[in-house]
């Protein structure tokens, strides 16, 4: 049987560079199941598509190719919002989650991340983390991405974003962002990636024994 871990919280928690870090050291496939919300979204916004429509949208989503995603091309801020959007329509996630459980098959392991993983994705993954740090450090480490690229940012037009981004998906009816009763907490707020990775992988090494 394949080893899954399930990583879920908020934007800009850290949990991307976590999930990478993690399938690397244990040579397990990962996958962001944001970027197939958001290579939905792109798809739509491209085609000139309105959000609003279900059945389009679950079209598109059943078109998502997992071997294709692209997070440079996908990370626009615009696609992001669009694509917070339509992951609260129920068609939409039904099709999406069943990709991401074919994936979370895979041999020998896999690492997903996302909000819903440990809750309805993958319910009986034998390690779940949740990532999160307070809405002011997850904005502050977002803006300085953004600087540290050479673009520049308003810190509190970032700030209103992830509260808004907050709200939204943890208040959705289907699929909203919350802890598994099982998972481990980690908030990151005063905490390094260093410092978070030398967490994870005590947990993650304690439940590889008990397999
Ligand atoms: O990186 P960032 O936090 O901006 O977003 P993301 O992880 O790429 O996800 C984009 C949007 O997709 C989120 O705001 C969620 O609404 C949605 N999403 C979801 O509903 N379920 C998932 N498993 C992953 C993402």
């Amino acid at each position: 049987m394949t080893f899954i871990i399930a990583i879920d919280g908020p934007a800009a928690a850290g949990k991307g560079t976590l999930s990478r870090q993690i399938a690397e050291l244990y040579g397990f496939h990962h996958l962001d199941t944001g970027l197939t919300y958001r290579a939905t979204a792109k798809a739509l916004l491209d085609a000139g598509l309105a959000l609003n429509d279900e059945a389009v949208a679950e079209r598109m989503a059943r078109e998502v190719d997992l071997g294709g995603l692209d997070r440079d091309v996908l990370s626009r801020h615009e696609v992001g919002e669009a694509a917070s959007k339509i992951a609260v329509m129920t068609p939409v996630r039904r099709a999406l989650v069943q990709a991401q459980r074919d994936f979370s098959r895979r041999e020998p392991g896999t690492v997903l991340d996302g909000r819903d993983i440990g809750t309805v994705v993958c319910p009986d993954a034998p390690v779940k983390l949740y990532v999160t740090a307070s809405p002011e450090v997850r904005a502050r480490r977002r803006h300085d991405e953004i600087l540290a690229k050479g673009g520049s940012a308003d810190f509190e037009a970032i700030f209103e974003d992830v509260k808004r981004r907050d709200e939204r998906d943890m208040g959705r009816a289907d699929s909203p962002l919350k802890p598994a009763d099982d998972a481990h907490l980690l908030d990151t707020s005063e905490m390094s990636i260093e410092a978070a990775f030398q967490a994870a992988r005590d947990i993650i090494d304690t439940a590889l024994t008990r397999k």
